[in-house]
């Protein structure tokens, strides 16, 4: 992408929500602090990086003189979304398994039967890289339309090393062609491929490729931020996702980890034990889970779009909150349990399944996600220095995102100073 030749100004917005103020993962009271200016302003320099923000009034005539304007009257100005967990590099679909499902079928039932994620594995591996690419891009492209800029990216439907190469290659691509703005995250610890499903050595053989092979190859290429493991049951057990974690950690790689989603299986403690920057889903948790993930500092990414789709129950944001969590909020865009690719509308579904507040599933959204993918100093709050991702909202009140949510008020999304939708 090309930087703006000019300075532009975003003039005059009814209401700017900035989240000016404390910088590292927002927990409790904080959440819901999101610094809105009225009347306000931001300036964005030629090099694509906030250079001011305040009340309009006060904008020093310097800054406004040969600068495009954006006249931003009636509008809401706003960081544009972190989506901070997706598995959008795919190929194919299972909407075969959505009729299933809206006839009665179990999620867990189809996976143990070989569908599910092994379907997905099944068409991805038989995808050229081109073709996954086309199939990945016309995905982020519609997620960016509706206001996300920034996206972490997981494999796991290659299940083994070459295509799980090739999903992060394409997942890389998306940002060095495409533009996009992600972070990736092998996730070859998703499932047990059906090829190791003959026996118990087998499965441990697949354990041991992971940690000792494919993990491996991935950072050395340089391909992953994070490693992520679907911890939970019908999945992997606690030992099996330690023994993944440590090796990724001792890699250098950062943590992610599904964790109690589909029962109370301990992956949320084991993330807090291991440091880790994430931990996703979390459906079945108590208070010592909770409690573990505050102290840890590790971020509860909520999965709202998932409960929805699947028939599960929401999980309990307001304790996390409660308890001192830092929630964020992500769709999980997947070819399967989620393929939700709206993240305004998967933030509203927070306010409603996992009941947070509007003004604390904003920051889950953008300042709390862009802080468990180690980018808060470049997104998720409109503050001097930071890359001017932003949205303008056709509203004078952020609270329509949750009114009226679904509706169409992103009416332009800018990443790094450039209007990308
Ligand atoms: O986060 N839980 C595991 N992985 C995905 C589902 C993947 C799939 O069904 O293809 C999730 O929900
Ligand atoms: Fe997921």
């Amino acid at each position: 992408m090309t930087a703006p030749r000019t300075r532009r100004v975003f003039d005059g917005a009814a209401s700017v929500v900035t989240l000016a103020g404390k910088g590292g993962p927002r927990r409790g009271p904080d959440m819901a602090e999101l610094a809105i200016l009225e009347n306000g302003s931001v300036v964005v320099d030629a090099d694509g990086r906030i250079a001011w923000v305040g009340p309009a009034r006060e904008l020093p005539a310097t800054l406004r003189e040969g600068a495009a304007i954006v006249d931003c009257r009636g509008k809401t100005l706003m960081p544009a979304f972190v989506d901070a967990h997706t598995h959008l590099v795919w190929a194919g679909a299972r909407k075969d398994e959505l009729e299933l499902r809206l006839r009665g079928a179990d999620y867990e039932e189809i996976f143990a039967k070989g569908g599910g994620i092994l379907a997905s594995v099944r068409q991805t591996r038989a995808t050229s890289d081109d073709d996954l690419f086309a199939q990945s891009h016309a995905r982020i492209t519609r997620m960016r339309r509706c206001g996300t800029t920034t996206f972490e990216i997981k494999s796991g439907y290659g299940l083994e090393l070459e295509t799980e190469l090739r999903q992060l290659r394409v997942a890389r691509r998306l940002a060095a062609e495409g533009g996009f703005r992600v972070r990736t995250t092998c996730l070859a610890a998703h499932a047990v491929p059906a090829e190791a499903r003959t026996s118990p050595d087998a499965r441990a053989a697949w354990v041991r490729t992971i940690a000792e092979d494919i993990l491996p190859a991935v950072a050395s290429a340089g391909l992953a931020d994070y490693a992520d493991v679907f911890c939970d049951r019908g999945a992997f057990d606690l030992d099996e996702s330690r023994t993944v974690l440590c090796a990724a950690r001792a890699l250098g790689l950062g943590l992610r980890v599904h964790a109690n989603e589909l029962g109370p299986t301990g992956g949320a403690k084991l993330a807090a034990e291991l440091g880790a920057a994430s931990a996703d889903h979390l459906l079945h948790v108590d208070d010592d889970d909770r409690r573990a993930l505050a102290n840890a500092g590790t971020v509860a990414v909520l999965l709202p779009g998932t409960s929805l789709v699947l028939g599960k129950p929401f999980a309990d944001g307001r304790a996390l909150v409660e308890a001192g969590v830092a929630v964020a909020v992500a769709t999980d865009c997947n070819p399967g349990s989620c393929a939700f690719e709206n993240l305004a509308m998967v933030l509203a579904l927070a306010c409603y399944g996992n009941r947070l507040s509007v003004a604390e599933a904003i920051c889950a959204a953008t300042h709390n996600a862009a802080v468990s993918l180690d980018l808060s100093h470049e997104v998720g709050s409109l503050v001097p220095g930071k890359s001017a991702d932003l949205l303008v909202l056709a509203t004078a009140d952020v609270r329509d995102l949750v009114y009226h949510a679904g509706s169409p008020f992103v009416d332009e999304v800018w990443q790094a100073g450039e209007r990308v939708a």
